[in-house]
């Protein structure tokens, strides 16, 4: 008698894999990236899924090295894997496989075994993680959460370091305000910011005006968040009371090389959606880490380890989905023309076609054309 098992009809799991294919790549998507550049494109075939890393969207003023876009597509990795931990595959990775292909950061291949549970888990938090530009309320975060943090970035081969003694905290506000400051007084910097938060909504990338607080003139946060607010038009408060009382963590890693920088945007990742999932927030602080003499400096936390992101972790309310870029651009051999998980949406708002040429405050005392 002939066996007739559910999984031997003709294309059934190969349909499974398929599928989970693409919804791993919606996933993939929902990542975090620096300047919401989204610099990924996820290639599908029958049995794996290949991360490119797209350049045409590193941010060559903030970016010179491309350490973030690798962290950014780190981030959409390790959502991947989590997704591909759901659907109930084991998945092995395969990452910076070959010099001859740069742009190829990793292959991902679901195999037969044991799904991760605590992937499988965490995948549930990664349509609601965002980076939040709140203010967070007074709640910091235990010495025994940060423990259960650390373990969870340790896994994927980086350190957390959290920034703990009053010194430490100090030094971590003087390195971002110092940063904060240079960059702010770089003609070339302010143009990409401004680039990167003056999209239209057909392009589904950048900042947009309603997720960054107004910048209203004198800052007077001790760990500055990145003044986004090009146009003067921020729609969170003013005051973020981001400050040397919160919790702040450092992501460091052994080596300071590609495989370093993909390696710490999982680690990010990993940690978002542990915080997401304890109902935690979370917003990266990074102009230190991008001016080679505060991150310099800002390795006396870390050494003998590289600092590779600074993270705020606080309570606040929910902050919302950011602009998507179109799945067909970032998703390629794909079969399916909608995606399965539909991009949060952004608020709606007028683009500049939309309302014509006026002149706004730039935020720094300044005007600017919009
Ligand atoms: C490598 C990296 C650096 C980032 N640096 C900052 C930063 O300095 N300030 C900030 O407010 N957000 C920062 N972000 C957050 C991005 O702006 C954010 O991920 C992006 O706008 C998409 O929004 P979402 O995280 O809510 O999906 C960074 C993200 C990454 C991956």
């Amino acid at each position: 008698m002939r066996a007739s098992t559910h999984s031997s009809r003709p294309g059934q799991p190969r349909d499974r894999l398929a599928r989970a294919l693409e919804e791993a790549a919606d996933q993939g998507r929902l990542a975090p990236s620096v300047h919401n550049t989204q610099p990924w494109t996820f290639v599908l075939f029958r049995d794996r899924m290949e991360l490119r890393a797209d350049r045409s969207r590193q941010l060559p003023v903030l970016d010179p090295n491309g350490r973030e876009l690798f962290q950014s597509v780190g981030a959409a990795l390790f959502n991947v894997r989590a997704a591909l931990s759901a659907r109930g595959f084991a998945v092995v990775v395969e990452r910076l496989p070959g010099p001859a292909d740069p742009d190829l950061l990793a292959v991902v291949r679901p195999v037969e075994g044991e799904p991760d549970p605590v992937l499988a888990v965490l995948a549930r938090a990664i349509p609601r993680r965002h980076t939040n530009r709140r203010p967070f309320g007074p709640a910091t975060v235990s010495d025994e959460i940060v423990d259960r943090l650390a373990e969870a970035t340790a896994a994927e081969e980086s350190l957390l370091v959290p920034v703990r003694s009053p010194g430490q905290r100090a030094l971590v506000a003087a390195l971002t305000q110092q940063a904060d400051r240079l960059q702010n007084a770089d003609r070339a910097y302010r143009e990409e910011l401004r680039q990167w938060t003056s999209r239209t909504p057909a392009q589904g990338d950048g900042v947009t005006a309603s997720s960054v607080p107004l910048t209203t003139g004198v800052r007077t946060d001790a760990v500055p968040l990145r003044d986004f607010d090009t146009r003067g038009t921020g729609g969170l408060p003013a005051r973020t009371g981001s400050g040397t009382d919160q919790t702040l963590v450092l992501i460091a890693t052994a080596q300071d090389d590609p495989a370093a920088w993909l390696r710490s945007g999982e680690a990010l990742e990993r940690l978002l959606l542990e915080l997401t999932r304890r109902e935690w927030v979370a917003g990266p602080i990074t102009q230190a880490l991008e001016v080679p003499a505060t991150r310099h400096r800002l390795s006396e936390l870390t050494t003998p380890a590289h600092p590779q992101m600074l993270l705020r972790i606080g309570r606040a309310a929910p902050a919302d989905g950011t602009p998507l870029r179109p799945r067909r651009t970032v998703v390629e051999n794909t079969t399916r023309p909608a995606p399965s998980v539909q991009p949060p949406t952004p608020p709606s708002r007028r683009t500049p076609a939309e309302s014509g040429p006026r002149p706004v405050s730039d935020g720094r005392g300044g005007t600017t054309w919009l």
